[in-house]
């Protein structure tokens, strides 16, 4: 009798083992056929009885009905594994694979654009200067020349911001105005430079500034600005001009062609507006204004325009990151989208 039993015991163990490395729909049905359909070797372990002893026959007859009860038990719940996709599959790991890199995040490309602007005006002896993006009427209008009629000053052309009673009064009782807003533009930091600097003076100043625009594919209710400010000795609209072509050149190549177009300025004299030649779009792109700076805005820094001459510009950042990389529209930098941010 044992070694019937031994054999019925191999065979369980065998078919247990092999229905472990069953892993698919395929290798189960092979498994059915081997060991549980009607030619099956479970199936056909009562063929061990007929030559087995008679009062044996019960006992091996019960371990039989066990063995084959418990076989059929377990392929019934290897196949439910692998219906619901419980049972990874011998590829499912593949070692050979290669690691996944860690997502670490990238600088936003207005940031690198800003960096790379002003690490190319710092070679060419610029330093750069800051001011507050919540400015009073005096630096965003008054000291640049902008009278108090001038259209610019329209509260629907800027982001004012709401004044407690006792500051609104006083506006009333017409002492300096005590309006606060978003600055429309960074030229307010030459005002603030040449209020804590003696010429010679030669700096940039990137910032955001705030404007109540509708948002379109070139406008936004905020962006940049790279604004530059050089007041010296006999500074003249050669300097300028040979200025912003040497950034032109430097930065989108030495081929790229530029053009200044007369224009008008409160706070220059004269003024020129900077076009740069998009070769892949066929059209100019505008980048911004410039000019010699007015001699009332000197004033205002408290400068001698009779000693001292200057010119200013303040090109648009979102501009030039356009027109160096091919971006065609400039809801883009705000979207967040990742897919666009990871391409820079
Ligand atoms: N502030 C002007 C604007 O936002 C741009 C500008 C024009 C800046 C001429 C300048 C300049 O410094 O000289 O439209």
């Amino acid at each position: 009798m044992s070694d019937v039993l031994a054999q019925i015991d191999q065979l369980a163990g065998q078919a247990n083992s092999e229905l472990a490395t069953v892993t698919d729909a395929a290798g189960l049905e092979q498994f059915r056929i081997k060991y549980l359909g009607s030619n099956g070797s479970i199936r056909k372990l009562p063929e061990l009885l007929k030559a087995a002893p008679k009062e044996q026959k019960a006992a091996l007859g019960q371990r039989i009905n066990g063995v084959k009860n418990q076989v059929n038990e377990a392929f019934e719940d290897r196949k439910g594994q692998i219906a619901q996709g419980a049972v990874a599959g011998r590829d499912a790991i593949d070692v050979t694979e290669p690691g996944r890199r860690p997502q670490i995040g990238n600088r936003h490309i207005l940031m690198k654009v800003t960096d790379e602007l002003t690490e190319l005006f710092a070679r060419m002896g610029f330093s750069v200067a800051t001011g507050p993006e919540v400015e009073d009427e005096f630096h965003n209008f008054v000291a640049l020349n902008i009278p108090q009629q001038h259209p610019a000053r329209d509260p629907l052309d800027n982001f004012y911001l709401q004044r407690s009673d006792e500051a609104t009064k006083r506006r009333s009782d017409e002492g300096p105005s005590t309006e606060l807003l978003l600055r429309t533009q960074t030229s307010t930091v030459q005002i603030r430079v040449m209020e804590r600097q003696r010429p010679p003076i030669r700096v940039v100043i990137p910032g955001r500034v705030y404007r109540p625009d509708t948002v379109d594919a070139t406008h936004l209710f905020m962006f940049h600005q790279l604004e530059a400010l050089v007041v010296d000795h006999n500074v003249t609209m050669v300097d300028l001009k040979s200025t912003v072509m040497q950034f032109i050149h430097a930065y989108f190549g030495p081929e790229t062609k530029a053009r200044f177009r007369p224009s008008f300025f409160p706070f220059t004299e004269p003024s020129a507006e900077v076009d740069v030649w998009f070769e892949d779009r066929q059209k100019w792109v505008e980048l911004g204004g410039c000019g010699m700076v007015h001699p009332n805005v000197l004033r205002a820094g408290k400068i001698d325009p009779e000693e001292y001459s200057g010119w200013a510009f303040g090109f648009g950042i979102e501009r030039i990151a356009m027109r160096k990389y091919g971006i065609d529209d400039i809801r883009n930098f705000i979207e967040n989208d990742i897919r666009f941010l990871r391409q820079f």
